[in-house]
This record gives structure tokens, C-alpha cells and sequence, in this order.
């Protein structure tokens, strides 16, 4: 018996106030099992409208209530009879705008502080420790509450560090559940979801799946076809994977081998797709197209450039021969399409185009299916793996669109391409081995536009640089260069230099980002 999904199940809104944390809160959320959407404050009454809404957490923010410009909450939303949890200064609007007060203390409280709870038996506080660890970041805070609402916990600096109002179902806190300094954040925000908002905590892989299977069956219809560009990476694989099982072979996946791939990509992609799970899948070879495009080319900017026209061009020609495709599929993510407070309140500066396999042009005049648009990377990979897909793909580390271009800096030379995909491959095979990857968000050699003298037996050599870089970082967004045992790097390094013919030295990386970025290009 097929089961009739929802469009969408029941959910929590997330009121973005400015908060760096918003996508953290998200994924709390999502993590006691649970849906939820991110808006900004101005778009949240429509939206949670157009929500089966469960729930409400206004988020913290910068600014403090009294200031010109600080975010107004639509009051509506506390007459919607759904529970509320106010964090920092969604916690201070809340208590204004009910009738207590909210005054600046001064100083801004940072850091861990110890939290005591009041009432233990609060329903917000279940199996939370009577003393437990909490990050503060705040400079206002409530000094009375309004009526209704009696105190939770305090700090020895903050008298009101959580309040609740049960007959409202209104909760607020001082402190930030949702960054892992806070010990037992985890625990309140689940208390929250499951016992205040009643959700029943289904928001999982297999869930996931099931309901995006049935999204994509009821848009290609009975006999639409759908080309997704595969890059190796993880988003589009898990895509194709869910399309495939929605429409068979009526996907058609194109994977276009443009020369700057890892060593053994191009195999794993084509074992993992082709031969197990059965997709129809081409293959374009397009390396030598690529590096001749790029010959004496060394302006980052400009590989980047030439990587994402080619790209286009070779996979829109490949996309003729599927003359009854309707729909393109692609792996794009909830992070990508959040309409984000935080990203629109400045002017960025552009430090790298950053360019995306699988980045197409609008005129191809397709539909787009895109079954990842609601998931975070997590979720995707959860999904991946409940699907079956090959871990070896599922644990990718990321790589940059333009591939190993970007680790070549200067001149691109086939050779030049072959002495980085070998020294790469021993750098990462090594680190997996010791099982040093765990704890790193990316790990790969950098092939340097220096050479250098050494000697190798009696003679003089006269050949590459190549540098590691391993860091440890959570989004990509700021990174540190990791910390590797020193055996494990003389074995990288004697590996490299005694493998590789053409690399005679191998240097480490240390910069963290910022200043530096993670790629040298
Ligand atoms: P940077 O070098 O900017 O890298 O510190 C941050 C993260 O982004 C990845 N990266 C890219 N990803 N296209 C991509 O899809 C690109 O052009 C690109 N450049 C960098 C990088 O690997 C790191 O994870």
C-alpha cells in the first residue's frame, strides 16, 4: 500500500535575528528529530503561515533591544498558540514586548558560566544536572519578568538565566543551547522539541528519504526524464541516488572527467554508480579539452573561469543526445537557498568565485529537481548511507569544483598533474590509514611552483615542492592547520620523495584561515 506524504511535515521556525548561530540552531533542531525552516524576521509571519507549525525559536542577535534598527518580531507570532523559545535576544524581545524589562548591564558576559537551576522539574530542564555548564554571550539582560512567567535557572551573574511561562508555553534563555560549550544544550533543545512542542521526533534518514522519493515521482510523472551532472562529491551522488530510485532508468547521469581529479576518482565513481547500483551513467573524457584550455594559465581567477565555461559547454553537449529530458537534477542544499539575515547585512568581498560542478545556466530550459534543497550536508550523508550509497563517496572530504587546478599553483601540464594526483594519493591514503582523518575537515598535497636542489643516492636532483595542507575546521569558513603525529608525517614525506619521481621535497602548511584560505588558489 502506497503511503500518501505530506508536502511537508509539521515543523519549527527559527526567527533569524541576526545570529551567527542560525544554521546551528537548525540543526539541533533537526537532530531531536524534528523539521524547521530559517526566516528572517520580516518574512517569519508569512511564513509561518504557510507552515503546519509546531513550534517558534526566535534567535539570538547582535543588537540589543534598545538600539535603532534592532530587529522587530512580528508580535503575531506570540498570539499563534504555538510554543515559543526565545535564545538571548530573542529571549530579551520577548520579555520586553510582554511587559518586563530588559536593561544593559554595562558589560558584556562571555564565556562558560555555571548554570543552577531553580526548578528542576521544569519540562524545558528534563534530565538537565542541577549545576550544568552554559555559553553566555550578552550584554542586556531581563531584569523583571512579565507577568505569567517565573524563573527557571540563574547564573551568579544573571539572575533570570532561563524563564518560562508553562500555561503559555513560552520559554526563554540567557544562554546559547545550541553551541556545544554549553554541556547539556542538546538535552534542552530535545526537551523542547519532543515535551513542550510535542513533535514526535521522526525526522530521520529513512523518513527523509521515503518523502523525497515520493516528491520526485509526483514531479517527473509517470514519463518524464531527468540529467544530473555527477562531480564525485557527495551532494550530487546522493541525489542521483534518490532520483534513480524514484524513476529507475529514466535518470541519466553524465560525469565529466575533466583531467583535474584525484587519483582513482574517476573509478570509484564509475564502480559506485555504474556497477552497483546500475545507473545509467556516461562518462565524458574530457581531460585533454580541460588542460589545454588552461596551458601557460596561472591566474587563479582565470582557471577558475575557463574550469566553469568548459564545464557548461561539454556537459550541455552531452545533454543533447537525452532529447526526451525534461528536468535537470541537482544537489543543491538547504544552506544554499536560506534566505540568510547575517550574508545580506554587508558587502562581502570576493575571495574566491568559488565555482561548483554541477553550477549550470538557467537557459537549459529544464525543471529542476532538486531533492537535497531542504537537507543539510549531515542529513545527506545519513540519507546516502540509509540508501546504500558507497562509503568511499559518502566520507569524501570536500574538493573544490575546479579540482586539482587549484592545487597547482601556476603553469598546468599533464605531468604536473600526474606528480599531484601521486603525491596526494599517498598523503591521504596515509593519514586514513592512521585513522588521523576523523578529527580533519580536509587533508591534500599542494603542488608549488618551486623547485628545489636535493640529492637522491650520489646525484644532485633538481625538482618539486609540494606542500600538505590539513586542517581542522567545522564549516570552511575559518580553519586551523592540523595537528599530525610526527611519524606519520615522515612517513608521508618519505613516501612522497621516495615514490614520486619528479618531487624532492615536501614542505607543511601552517597558516590557519583566516589569514590564509584552506586551497593556495
Ligand atoms: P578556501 O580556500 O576559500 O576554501 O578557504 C574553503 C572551502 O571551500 C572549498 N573550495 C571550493 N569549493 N569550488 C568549490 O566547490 C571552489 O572553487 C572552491 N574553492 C575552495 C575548499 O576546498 C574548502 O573546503
Amino acid at each position: 500500500m502506497s503511503q500518501v506524504l505530506p508536502e511537508r511535515p509539521s515543523g519549527l521556525l527559527i526567527v533569524d535575528l541576526g545570529t551567527q548561530y542560525a544554521q546551528l540552531i537548525a540543526r539541533r533542531l533537526r537532530e531531536a528529530g524534528t523539521w524547521c525552516e530559517i526566516h528572517p524576521a520580516a518574512k517569519a509571519m508569512e511564513a509561518a503561515k504557510k507552515m503546519e507549525l509546531a513550534g517558534i525559536v526566535l534567535s539570538g542577535g547582535p543588537a540589543s533591544v534598545y538600539a535603532e534598527g534592532a530587529p522587530e518580531v512580528p508580535e503575531g507570532l506570540l498570539e499563534l498558540g504555538v510554543p515559543v523559545l526565545g535564545i538571548c535576544y530573542g529571549m530579551q524581545w520577548m520579555t520586553r514586548t510582554l511587559g518586563g524589562t530588559v536593561e544593559g548591564s554595562g558589560e558584556r558576559e562571555f564565556g562558560h558560566t555555571e548554570l543552577h537551576l531553580d526548578d528542576a522539574g521544569a519540562a524545558l530542564f528534563k534530565g538537565v544536572d542541577e549545576k550544568t555548564v552554559v555559553w553566555m554571550s550578552h550584554g542586556d539582560k531581563v531584569t523583571a519578568l512579565p507577568e505569567g512567567f517565573r524563573t527557571l535557572a540563574s547564573s551568579e551573574t544573571c539572575a533570570h538565566a532561563a524563564v518560562g511561562d508553562d500555561a503559555r508555553r513560552f520559554y526563554g534563555v540567557q544562554f546559547h543551547p545550541e553551541v556545544s560549550h554549553s554541556a547539556q544544550g542538546k538535552e534542552l533543545i530535545r526537551n523542547f522539541v519532543v515535551d513542550v512542542c510535542g513533535q514526535p521526533g521522526d525526522w530521520k534518514a529513512e523518513n527523509i528519504a521515503d518523502r523525497e522519493i515520493a516528491k520526485i515521482k509526483e514531479q517527473v510523472g509517470e514519463d518524464g526524464e531527468v540529467i544530473l551532472g555527477l562531480s564525485g562529491g557527495v551532494d550530487s551522488a546522493v541525489a542521483a541516488v534518490l532520483v534513480h530510485r524514484a524513476i529507475g532508468d529514466r535518470l541519466h547521469c553524465i560525469f565529466v572527467d575533466n583531467g583535474l581529479l584525484r587519483k582513482g576518482e574517476r573509478q570509484v565513481v564509475e564502480e559506485a554508480f555504474r556497477d552497483h547500483i546500475g545507473l545509467d551513467l556516461t562518462t565524458v573524457d574530457a581531460a585533454d579539452r580541460f588542460v589545454s584550455k588552461l596551458a601557460g594559465v596561472t591566474d587563479p581567477e582565470r582557471k577558475r573561469k575557463i574550469i566553469g565555461h568548459e564545464f557548461i559547454e561539454v556537459f550541455r553537449d552531452e545533454a543533447k543526445r537525452f532529447t526526451n529530458a525534461n528536468f535537470l537534477g541537482q544537489g543543491t542544499l538547504y544552506p544554499d537557498v536560506i534566505e540568510s539575515v547575517a550574508a545580506h547585512g554587508g558587502n562581502t568581498a570576493v575571495i574566491k568565485s568559488h565555482h561548483n560542478v554541477g553550477g549550470l545556466p538557467d537557459d537549459l530550459e529544464m525543471d529542476l529537481v532538486e531533492p537535497l534543497r531542504e537537507l543539510f550536508k549531515d542529513e545527506v550523508r545519513e540519507v546516502g548511507r540509509h540508501l546504500g550509497l558507497d562509503e568511499r563517496i559518502l566520507m569524501r572530504q570536500p574538493f573544490p569544483g575546479p579540482g586539482l587546478a587549484v592545487r597547482i599553483a601556476g603553469d598546468i601540464t599533464a605531468e604536473r598533474l600526474h606528480l599531484l594526483q601521486e603525491a596526494d594519493d599517498i598523503c591521504t591514503a596515509e593519514i586514513q590509514a592512521a585513522g588521523a582523518h576523523e578529527t580533519l575537515w580536509q587533508y591534500f598535497a599542494v603542488l608549488l611552483p618551486v623547485k628545489s636542489v636535493g640529492v637522491m643516492g650520489d646525484a644532485r636532483t633538481y625538482e618539486n615542492a609540494c606542500a600538505l595542507r590539513i586542517v581542522e575546521s567545522l564549516d570552511g569558513m575559518t580553519a586551523d592547520w592540523g595537528y599530525l603525529d610526527h611519524q606519520l608525517l615522515r612517513r608521508i614525506s618519505n613516501r612522497i620523495i621516495n615514490e614520486v619521481r619528479g618531487i624532492n621535497r615536501v614542505v607543511l602548511d601552517i597558516s590557519s584561515k583566516p589569514p590564509a584560505t584552506i586551497e593556495w588558489e
